[in-house]
């Protein structure tokens, strides 16, 4: 096949992520959730949960293997609720959207269908939460409250809204697919979980890309460099709750284990945790290339700004 012909089947490609081919693919894909937890589908705590490049267990040397399952447990209750929690400002975002209807043909049901599967999935990550609280044995903390969380993120320009949602939506893909598929030593039950988030997401992804270039289309470029300064406020935002996840994450761990670290383990576990969040929940998204496709596409500096400060959230 000659270059030409692969750059315009490339090219038919991008086209073809239209709100129609979207809606289409989100009704071939979509599942239910007593697909995927109840019955027999539980998750085993004798696997990992979470991958090493996320959970980043190993790097804590004083940690017993036993310990660092149990590190890693904690860190996918984590994950499943800061799913739910981000979901949770998502859903407003998205409803938002469908409110402007501007008569495009098939983008109000695909909204819809956005929507309603945002709806679905918070439900999914409450279920294995509560599967997950059922076995552990201790009580895991996590940030909140969400509704003070959710409307601090919809403070900020619909714009930067965007942004945060394109790059998680973006994330959730590139964990499946980069991190979670090939990894044979995870529990199947979480990565099913993940593998069934991901093919929904999919489509939203390429919907929160189509509402990006809906607001860009009618902003001027000094207004889209200020959704990216307030883009990086609301990172700034979900860092420090990160910071505070961490510490919660130690508490967590010392209740689990019945041990409790020295100073200078404690210290050692919040720098190596607080980062290890960081790359899950930040990083992974600022480096996502699809992401910066399509900063690059609102021009400015947004690409450039976001991939330099993505640099310390690996
Ligand atoms: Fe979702
Ligand atoms: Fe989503």
């Amino acid at each position: 096949m000659s270059l030409s012909r692969v750059g315009r089947k490339e090219a038919l490609k991008v086209q073809q992520h239209t709100y129609q081919t979207l809606l289409d693919v989100s009704k071939r894909v979509n599942w239910r959730i007593d697909d995927i937890i109840g019955g027999d589908k539980r998750l085993d705590f004798s696997k990992p949960f979470l991958p090493e490049t996320f959970a980043r267990t190993e790097a804590l040397s004083f940690l017993s293997d036993r310990e660092r399952l149990t590190l890693n447990h904690i860190r996918a209750h984590g994950y499943l609720a800061m799913f739910a929690l981000v979901e949770g400002f998502i859903l407003p975002f998205v409803n938002t959207a469908i409110a402007q209807d501007d008569g495009t043909p098939h983008r109000a049901p695909a909204l819809q269908q956005f929507a309603s599967e945002e709806e679905k999935h918070m439900e999914l990550f409450r279920r294995f939460l509560s599967d997950f609280t059922a076995s552990f044995g201790s009580e895991c903390g996590f940030l909140g409250p969400p509704e003070a969380i959710r409307d601090a993120v919809l403070a900020h320009g619909e714009m930067a809204v965007a942004i945060a949602t394109l790059g998680i939506e973006w994330m959730s893909q590139a964990h499946y697919v980069e991190s979670v598929r090939d990894d044979g030593d995870l529990d199947p039950q979480f990565k099913s979980l993940l593998k069934h988030h991901w093919r929904e997401e999919s489509q939203h992804a390429r919907l929160d890309g189509l509402l990006l270039k809906e607001l860009a289309g009618k902003a001027t470029p000094a207004q889209i460099e200020r959704a990216i300064d307030e883009y990086f406020e609301i990172g700034a935002f979900l860092d420090g709750g990160l910071r505070s996840l961490a510490e919660l994450d130690l508490d967590s761990f010392e209740r689990a284990t019945g041990r409790t670290l020295n100073a200078d383990q404690r210290a050692e576990f919040l720098v190596v945790q607080h980062q290890a969040l960081r790359w899950t929940f930040l990083g992974s998204a600022m480096r996502n290339k699809n992401f910066l496709a399509a900063l690059g596409e609102l021009g400015g500096s947004a690409r450039a700004r976001v991939e330099e400060a993505s640099a310390m959230l690996c």
